[in-house]
């Protein structure tokens, strides 16, 4: 059977850094017979989360606009690609946006006490960031984000594939680095092939 990636492109740059990483390996990901889908979070017509409780009910979000076409997707697939540049040590505002309305699968989960979904296949889950800066902890809070979000849609963080890249800033760094397209086609390889239950 086809993998199912569903890449979350965060960064409102069109064709920046983290997209170019992404684009890399849905690409190849594609080329491998994956199914891929790509989702541009700035491109997307959706509120915040309103903390309506709204969600407490039955575990769906009541927000009637493009997320709810989302969430079969991004639940449904085999993995799912974060995509995002650090925007003050964390994602930026539209993909935390995007994450904050998977508040009604945490309703599902905590208050409701029903399965996040149906199926028992695995669902993993990867980062690709970048930061313009460099630091030993620079990605410490991005990270946090990522365990808390994959971990309450039952995603699991494969940190270990995960593309982490300091001191890259400009559009179009991430192609000067000596080994991101190589990382990032490794990535490709690696999600393309066959998943063990
Ligand atoms: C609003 C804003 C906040 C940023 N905050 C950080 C930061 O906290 N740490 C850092 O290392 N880089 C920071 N940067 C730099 C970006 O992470 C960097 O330019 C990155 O390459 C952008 O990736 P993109 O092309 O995928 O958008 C920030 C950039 C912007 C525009």
């Amino acid at each position: 059977m086809r993998n199912k990636i569903v890449g979350i492109a965060g960064s409102p740059r069109k064709r920046g850094n983290t997209e170019k990483l992404l684009d890399w390996i849905l690409d190849d990901a594609a080329g491998r017979g994956a199914d891929t889908e790509k989702i541009r979070t700035s491109e997307l017509d959706i509120s915040p989360c309103i903390e309506c409780g709204g969600c407490l009910k039955k575990g769906l979000c009541v927000i009637d606009d493009e997320m709810q076409d989302i969430y079969d997707s991004v639940l449904g697939a085999d993995w799912v690609i974060m995509a995002a540049p650090l925007f003050f040590m964390n994602v930026p505002a539209q993909m935390k946006s995007f994450i904050d309305r998977f508040q009604c699968i945490w309703a599902k989960k905590f208050v409701l006490n029903k399965p996040v979904r149906d199926d028992d296949r695995r669902h993993r889950g990867l980062l690709l960031t970048v930061g313009g800066t460099k630091g030993t902890t620079m990605f410490a809070g991005i990270d946090q984000l990522m365990k808390c979000f994959y971990s309450i849609l039952d995603i699991e963080f494969d940190r270990e594939h995960s593309l982490y890249y300091r001191q890259i800033d400009a559009r179009g760094d991430i192609e000067k680095h000596d080994t991101a397209r190589a990382d990032a086609l490794l990535v490709a390889e690696y999600i393309s092939a066959p998943l063990e239950k």
